[in-house]
C-alpha cells in the first residue's frame, strides 16, 4: 500500500528537523572543540614559558634540583615536563622514565622551539589518546640553549566535547520525534477533509449523487469542500430532474396511446356496419395521433434546445414579417373563438434573433393567450424597441382568465399546467412555456410575466441587442417575474 499523505508529511518533518539540527550540532561541537583547544594551547604555552624563564639557570645544570623543579611544576600544572638540549636530546623528564632520557626528539614543536619559536600541536599517540605538545626555547643572551616541552593530556577535553555532542544528539532526536508527532497531528488536520472528500467522491462514483462534506475552514480545502457540495447538489438536482422528466414524458405519451388503443380495440370489436361510425372513430384516432405527434415534436424541440454544442445561429433579422406571419396563422382561431387579435408592430425592426426560435416563441405565447381567453376578450401583440434602445421587446397580452400567483413560478416547468384536468380537454401538454424559456435563454433574454386572475396575463420578452449572452441557470426554476 502506498504511504499515506499523513505519514509522508510526518516523515518529512522528522528528516528535516534531524538534518537541520544535526548540521547545527556538528558546527557547534566543532566550534566548542576549537575554543577549548585554543584555551589549552595558550595556557600550556604560557606555562612552558614560565618554566623556561623561571627555571633557566637550574634547568641547564640538569641535576637533581632541576629534576625536582620540573617535577614540581609538572605536578601543579598536571603535565609532563621535558627539558631538551639544543640538539633535541631529552635531558630531564618530570615523569623520570629512564627510557626517554638521552633520546633525541624530532617533533615539529621541538624543532621550532630549538629554532627560537614557541609552538603547540596536538598528537595522537599509538595508544589512541590525544596529547598537546607545547615547546618553547630557553634563551641565554639571545641564543637557544635548551628547550622546555610540556606534554598535556587532552582526554578530559575530548570527554567534555563528547558529552556535549551526545547531549545535543539526544536533544536533536527528541526534537525530531516531537516534530514528527506535530507533523502527524497537523497532517491529520490537513488530510481529514481530503479523506472525507475522497469518501464522498467514491460514493458519488457509485451512484449516490447527493453528498455533503463538512466545510471545516475557509482555506483552499474549505473552498474545495464548498465547491464539492455545490457540485454534488447540482448533480443530484439534474439527476432528479432527468428522472422526473422521463417519468412525466412517459406518462404524457401514455394517455394518447391508450386512447388510440381503446378506440382501435372498440372498432375491432364492433359489428356496426355503418361506415359513419367507423369514420367517427377514425377521426378520434386521428386527433389523438395529432396530439402524440405534437407532443413528440415539442419534446424533440426541447431536447434540441437543451443540447449542448453548436447553438442555433442568430443574426439581425426584420422581425415584423415574422410577427405578421404568426398572427396570420392564429387569426382564424381568434375569430372562431370570438377573440379580438390586435397587432402593434412598427416595420423595420431588426433584432438579433434566430427566426425559427422567434417564431416559435410568439406562436407558443399566442397559442396560450388564445387558449385561455374566452369569447369577447382581446389578445394584443406588440413588438417595440425598449426605451434605452438596448433590447427588442415582444409583448403578448390577453384579457383572459389569468394565472394564480402561486402557480406563476412554475408555469415554465416542463409539463406544468395550472389546471391539469381542464388542460387535458384543451389539449395542452405543458411544454410550450418550457420551450419559450429555453429559446429566450438562448438569446440571452429575459421573460417577465404579470397576471391577475380574472383580468388577464401579459408576457414580456426582452431580446438584448448586445452580443454578450448571459448564461442562465437552467434548473427547474423559472426566469424573472414581476
Ligand atoms: N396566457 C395565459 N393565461 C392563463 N394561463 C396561462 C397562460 N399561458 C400559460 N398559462 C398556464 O401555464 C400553463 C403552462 O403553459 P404551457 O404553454 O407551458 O403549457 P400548455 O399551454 O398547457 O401546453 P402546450 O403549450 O405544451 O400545448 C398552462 O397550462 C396554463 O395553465
Ligand atoms: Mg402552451
Amino acid at each position: 500500500m502506498a504511504l499515506s499523505l499523513r505519514w509522508k508529511l510526518a516523515a518529512t518533518y522528522f528528516v528535516l528537523i534531524v538534518l537541520i539540527l544535526g548540521a547545527t550540532n556538528l558546527f557547534v561541537v566543532r566550534v566548542l572543540e576549537r575554543n577549548y583547544l585554543r584555551a589549552r594551547e595558550t595556557t600550556h604555552l604560557a606555562n612552558a614559558n614560565i618554566v623556561a624563564t623561571a627555571g633557566q639557570d637550574t634547568l641547564l645544570k640538569a641535576d637533581r634540583n632541576a629534576y625536582y623543579l620540573i617535577r614540581d611544576f609538572g605536578d601543579r600544572m598536571g603535565v609532563r615536563v621535558l627539558v631538551l638540549d639544543p640538539r633535541g636530546r631529552v635531558m630531564l623528564d618530570s615523569f623520570a622514565e629512564g627510557w626517554l632520557e638521552g633520546r633525541v626528539l624530532r617533533h615539529e614543536e621541538v624543532l621550532a622551539a630549538l629554532a627560537g619559536t614557541g609552538t603547540t600541536g596536538v598528537h595522537t599517540l599509538s595508544t589512541g589518546e590525544r596529547v598537546l605538545y607545547a615547546a618553547v626555547p630557553v634563551l641565554r643572551d639571545k641564543t637557544v640553549v635548551a628547550a622546555v616541552m610540556l606534554v598535556a593530556d587532552l582526554d578530559d577535553l575530548y570527554a567534555a566535547v563528547g558529552q556535549v555532542r551526545r547531549q545535543l544528539f539526544l536533544a536533536s532526536l527528541a526534537s525530531g520525534l516531537l516534530a514528527a508527532l506535530l507533523g502527524l497531528w497537523l497532517a491529520g488536520l490537513l488530510t481529514r477533509p481530503v479523506k472525507e472528500l475522497t469518501g464522498a467522491v467514491q460514493r458519488m462514483a457509485r451512484g449516490q449523487l447527493e453528498q455533503r462534506v463538512p466545510v471545516r475552514s475557509g482555506d483552499e480545502l474549505g473552498r474545495l469542500a464548498d465547491a464539492f457540495n455545490a457540485m454534488s447538489g447540482r448533480l443530484a438536482e439534474v439527476d432528479r430532474t432527468r428522472r422526473r422528466f422521463l417519468a412525466d414524458a412517459s406518462h404524457e405519451l401514455k394517455s394518447p396511446l391508450s386512447s388510440v388503443k381503446a378506440l382501435a380495440q372498440a372498432l375491432l370489436d364492433t359489428d356496426e356496419p355503418d361506415p359513419a361510425v367507423y369514420r367517427e372513430f377514425l377521426q378520434d384516432i386521428n386527433t389523438e395521433i395529432d396530439r402524440l405527434a405534437r407532443l413528440v415534436e415539442d419534446l424533440l424541440q426541447l431536447a434540441r434546445l437543451e443540447e449542448e454544442g453548436v447553438p442555433p445561429p442568430r443574426e439581425p433579422v426584420d422581425v415584423t414579417p415574422l410577427v405578421h406571419h404568426v398572427v396570420a396563422l392564429m387569426r382564424p382561431r381568434a375569430e372562431g373563438g370570438g377573440v379580438v387579435l390586435d397587432v402593434a408592430v412598427r416595420s423595420g425592426l431588426r433584432w438579433p434573433v434566430n427566426p425559427d426560435l422567434f417564431t416559435r416563441i410568439l406562436f407558443n405565447l399566442l397559442d396560450n393567450a388564445l387558449r385561455h381567453t374566452p369569447a369577447g376578450g382581446r389578445v394584443t401583440v406588440e413588438a417595440l424597441t425598449d426605451r434605452k434602445g438596448e433590447a427588442g421587446i415582444l409583448r403578448v397580452a390577453d384579457t383572459g382568465e389569468g394565472i394564480p400567483p402561486e402557480d406563476l413560478p412554475r408555469i415554465f416547468d416542463r409539463f406544468y399546467r395550472v389546471d391539469r384536468a381542464r388542460a387535458r380537454a384543451t389539449g395542452g401538454t405543458g411544454l410550450g412555456l418550457a420551450i419559450v424559456r429555453r429559446a429566450v435563454e438562448h438569446h440571452g433574454g429575459t421573460i417577465n410575466v404579470t397576471s391577475r386572475p380574472g383580468e388577464g396575463t401579459t408576457f414580456e420578452i426582452a431580446f438584448p441587442f448586445n452580443k454578450t449572452v448571459t448564461t442562465f441557470h437552467t434548473g427547474e426554476t423559472s426566469g424573472p417575474y414581476t
